[in-house]
């Protein structure tokens, strides 16, 4: 049993092979978090002895005793009004006019098996039919008497995954309206110490990159009010210990799945100690809860690692691929692609499409994207978005042809689209003005000269459907490149009146997770990737439905290398969607060897962003050696352990990494030198995960883009543990933006 409840201490003790986590019901009934961190065998209640500080007010029944403040102990759920002045999770004002609720324990239940949160996609048990043993779920139920509110804080333990999830239901059992402005999934409250946090910013082509501060005294807040999880602020966080490394200290990691507003606070409060509350976004957030009626919080997935901030990140690869995303492309491989968009533009018609893949098919590339532009009146950015339909004068005869012939290649035939956005010119704007935000009276901001549909309505949401379904009934489409780009202004739902224009954020992310449940549902077959403007909303939810995303739309090999390596800390390796383009790359201008192009893109979904004929013959065979590699290599990336070797990689001169077979056999180490290294020895890396016992022979070493200078030593088999603790040398490389890969495996005896 992964959960227990001990009623003569009143302490939930929830434990995974690694961690746990401890609650208390306090005397008064409110719910005391008592310990998150490295498994302990004893019960933590010993830890939180009640006194009293100046200008924290007690509880009443404590007013004598001067102990209890909800100020000073760990909680739980956080509320206002109450006496606790840090940051809340919950706020509420109930029908009779209060803020904040007094929430007491009303009731648990522990059950095998996941709870459900309704219509947001969340985490499952991997063996749904058998009664989820491999995961539990704890309900405790607070309620406050007075007004009806009650809370059910929703607890999943995945004990071999080292993952316990939170969520939250929110009913109201009065006779009158309750309003919620906040309404978090979760509050983690850690002990004086000095923490760091670590969070992913960025912008359109920057994304994910890595902060690392002290928390201060203060809030910091990471957030999007966006209607996007965003380029800017990635709604994930990690806390750790200032002396935490990759390899070894206390860290935990907070990761929101949700793909629209969402917040993060992190507080330091007067006592030195750390909250963390994580949820929707309050901004222009006002949910009316009527009577009898439940809202339901996305879910925050946490992981603890003791060892380091290497192995938190392995925690949340394997559970997003094993327990988030739902896409049979898991386990059945995903075809190495190649993409018009760099190619070609909006300036294409079918004779080039056919051109750039028959050449692309004779080098390997097993499917062709049509990229955005083949639809509608879609001759630029200006028009068209909205009206699914072929333009005919740029394929004539439609769809239908051109993919027939490229079925006869050999290839698969993939397309793109962006289901949620409209032109103001195109014949679905014109048919319908009112579907898309707009403020009645107003003028709306434009971007990309596009306006958002008001996913938040059902006949919207029907309608894409419907559309989408007939597309991918009507072509044999088996790939689907899924676009948003831009963000979401002038919110207001024709359909809503004035009291719920506040829940017309989260409307429409629940309108966008029901339109992709319901397509993914009826066309399994069909891989899905995620886009907002390449990595614009690069999260959890979007991963149930698409095993991938296409990172960034800066496709330039270095700066790739550190989107990557941002994007590794919470999400696994096969959820990158990543290309080889031309050069000069289009979004720096910087020229690297092809060969780098195709090191720093083996990385997830491999493909090729570019015009294949253009390539010199050297470069062509490049190609078919690149695809041959890829799929050598393809367990190792998608299923494989990832490491980090080099960290902060923007501030040194090379970027490496590593992924390792879960059966320890077999392990790919890349590199690339991100600047000359004058008049310094070769590089020298300590490798990572391997079986210190067992003995590794390199099977191919390979370096692109340079004049290699051969290595004095000839040795070609290690100890795993030389590897480890002593390391591997690369060969000298003198050019610009070399790389190398090696590849190293036990040779079976
Ligand atoms: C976004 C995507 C690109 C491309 C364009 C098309 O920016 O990230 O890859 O599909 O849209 O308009």
């Amino acid at each position: 049993m992964c959960i227990k409840y001990h009623p003569e201490r009143k302490v939930f003790e929830l434990a995974t092979l690694h961690t746990s986590y401890q609650i208390q019901i306090s005397e008064l009934g409110h719910l005391i978090h008592l310990y998150y961190g490295a498994a302990v065998n004893d019960l933590m209640d010993y830890l939180f002895e009640p006194f009293d500080a100046g200008f924290s007010p007690n509880p009443y029944a404590q007013k004598l005793s001067r102990g209890g403040s909800l100020d000073l102990y760990p909680m739980e759920c956080s509320g206002i009004n109450c006496g606790d002045f840090r940051v809340s999770s919950l706020d509420t004002v109930t029908g009779d006019g209060v803020w904040g609720a007094d929430l007491r324990y009303l009731r648990h239940e522990i059950k095998p098996g996941k709870y459900g949160i309704k219509g947001m996609p969340s985490s499952r048990g991997n063996d749904e039919n058998t009664d989820s043993r491999d995961v539990q779920t704890l309900r405790i139920t607070l309620a406050d008497a007075v007004s009806g509110l009650e809370v059910e804080l929703l607890y999943a333990v995945f004990e071999d995954k080292d993952v316990i999830t939170r969520a939250a239901r929110i009913t109201n059992t009065s006779n009158f309206p309750i309003h919620l402005h906040k309404a978090y999934s979760c509050c983690l409250d850690l002990p004086e110490g000095d923490w760091d946090l670590i969070h992913f910013h960025g912008r359109h082509t920057m994304e994910r990159q890595t902060q690392r501060n002290p928390v201060m005294t203060g809030i910091h807040r990471v957030s999007s009010k966006r209607g996007a999880s965003s380029h800017q602020q990635n709604p994930f966080v990690i806390l750790c210990d200032r002396n935490t490394t990759e390899d070894a200290g206390d860290c935990y990691g907070m990761m929101l799945v949700y793909s629209g507003n969402h917040c993060t606070d992190v507080e330091k409060d007067q006592s030195g100690c750390v909250r963390c509350v994580m949820g929707i976004s309050s901004e222009q957030f006002l949910w009316e809860l009527m009577p009898g009626q439940s809202f339901d919080t996305p879910e925050v997935l946490m992981t603890y690692s003791k060892d380091g901030i290497g192995r938190l990140s392995r925690q949340y690869h394997r559970f997003i691929r094993e327990n988030i995303c739902k896409s049979k492309y898991m386990h059945q491989r995903r075809p190495v692609l190649i993409n018009n968009w760099e190619a070609t533009y909006f300036d294409f018609d079918a004779d080039k499409i056919l051109k750039i893949a028959s050449q692309a098919a004779e080098l390997g590339v097993e499917m062709i994207v049509l990229d955005d532009g083949w639809f509608g009146s879609r001759f630029d950015d200006n028009s068209g978005l909205g009206d699914w339909y072929v333009n005919e004068t740029k394929l004539p005869g439609g769809l239908t042809p051109l993919i027939d012939r490229i079925n006869e290649m050999g290839m698969k035939f993939g397309i793109w689209v962006e289901p949620e956005m409209v032109n103001e010119d195109s014949d679905l704007f014109r048919a319908h003005p009112d579907w898309a935000f707009t403020i009645p009276g107003r003028e709306p901001s434009m971007s990309r000269n596009q306006l958002v549909l008001d996913l938040s309505r059902k006949d919207v949401v029907d309608w894409l459907y419907k559309t989408l379904s007939e597309l991918l009934t009507r072509y044999n489409i088996e790939y689907v490149k899924w676009d948003m780009n831009r963000h979401l202004t002038d919110v207001y739902s024709r359909k809503l009146p004035a009291e719920r224009q506040g829940e017309v954020f989260h409307r429409y992310v629940l309108g966008l997770y029901d339109l992709l449940e319901r397509l993914t549902n009826t066309f399994p077959d069909v891989l899905f990737e995620g886009c907002s403007g390449g990595g614009g909303r690069f999260d959890a939810a979007m991963l149930h439905y698409s095993p991938q995303i296409w990172c960034s739309d800066d496709t330039d090999a270095i700066e790739r290398l550190y989107i990557q390596e941002g994007t590794s800390y919470g999400y696994p390796a096969s959820a990158v969607g990543a290309h080889v383009s031309a050069v000069p790359n289009h979004q720096t201008s910087r020229a690297t060897p092809f060969g780098t192009r195709g090191v720093a893109a083996m990385y997830g979904g491999f493909g090729y962003e570019l015009d294949l004929s253009r390539l010199s013959a050297a470069e062509k065979e490049e190609v078919r050696g690149q695809i041959r590699r890829y799929h050598e290599y393809y367990d190792l990336i998608h299923n494989g352990d990832y490491y980090r070797l080099t960290t902060d990689s923007r501030n040194r001169d090379y970027t490496a990494w590593q992924f390792v077979s879960p059966d320890f056999k077999g392990t790919l180490v890349s590199a690339v030198m991100t600047s000359p290294r004058v008049c310094l020895g070769p590089v020298r890396i300590r490798l990572k995960g391997l079986d210190p016992k067992a003995s590794y022979e390199i099977v191919r070493m390979e370096t692109f883009g340079c004049k290699t200078e051969a290595l004095h030593s000839e040795k070609k088999v290690f100890s795993g543990e030389a590897l480890l603790e002593g390391g591997i040398v690369l060969p000298i490389m003198h050019g610009d933006y070399p790389g190398v890969q090696i590849y190293l495996n036990v040779p079976v005896s």
